[in-house]
């Protein structure tokens, strides 16, 4: 997608209203990322770029959100979590701070069907989506949707 600019504010094209539309209609985020160069990529700073404008309609405001990622790094991509943390908490958006979850990337890690096959981060991840399951509802509790 072209990149963000203000020019649009005054008529954002279709495939951002549908963004913004989409991230309304749904409970929570959970943004899951490779790194590039200890960053987020380009495409996904652009796209929260998008959806935090025009001014005043930022669709992360009391959105809760989490970060994962997972990369062939030794780090798995703890750096670029960090920076994407800082871009949410400025969009004020509820983050789940623990569990965090740097997933080193190797061959044969997920499976073609979408399975894990190694039984340790199995469990580890089934953890972390109930953690953020619990997260959302206590996020919920005191910010309904329309707070
Ligand atoms: C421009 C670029 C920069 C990258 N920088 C990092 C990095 O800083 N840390 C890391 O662990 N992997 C890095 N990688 C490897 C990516 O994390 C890895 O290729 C990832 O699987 C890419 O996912 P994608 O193909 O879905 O974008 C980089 C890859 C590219 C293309």
């Amino acid at each position: 997608m072209t990149s963000y600019s203000y020019d649009y504010d005054a008529d954002f094209p279709p495939s951002a209203r549908e963004f913004k539309k989409a991230i309304a209609e749904v409970d929570a985020i959970l943004f899951i990322t490779p790194e590039y160069n200890r960053s987020i990529p380009g495409g996904l700073k652009n796209a929260i770029d998008w959806a935090s404008r025009p001014y005043g309609q930022n669709s992360f405001t009391h959105k809760p959100s989490a970060v994962i990622g997972t990369s062939p790094g030794a780090i798995g991509t703890a750096v670029a979590q960090q920076h994407l943390r800082g871009l949410l908490s400025f969009c004020n958006s509820p983050q789940m701070n623990a569990p965090e979850a740097y997933i080193q990337f190797k061959e044969g890690l997920i499976t073609e069907d979408g399975k894990v096959s190694n039984e340790s981060t199995e469990t580890f991840l089934k953890n972390y989506m109930e953690e953020f399951h619990q997260f959302i509802a206590r996020v919920r509790t005191v910010l309904p949707p329309d707070a």
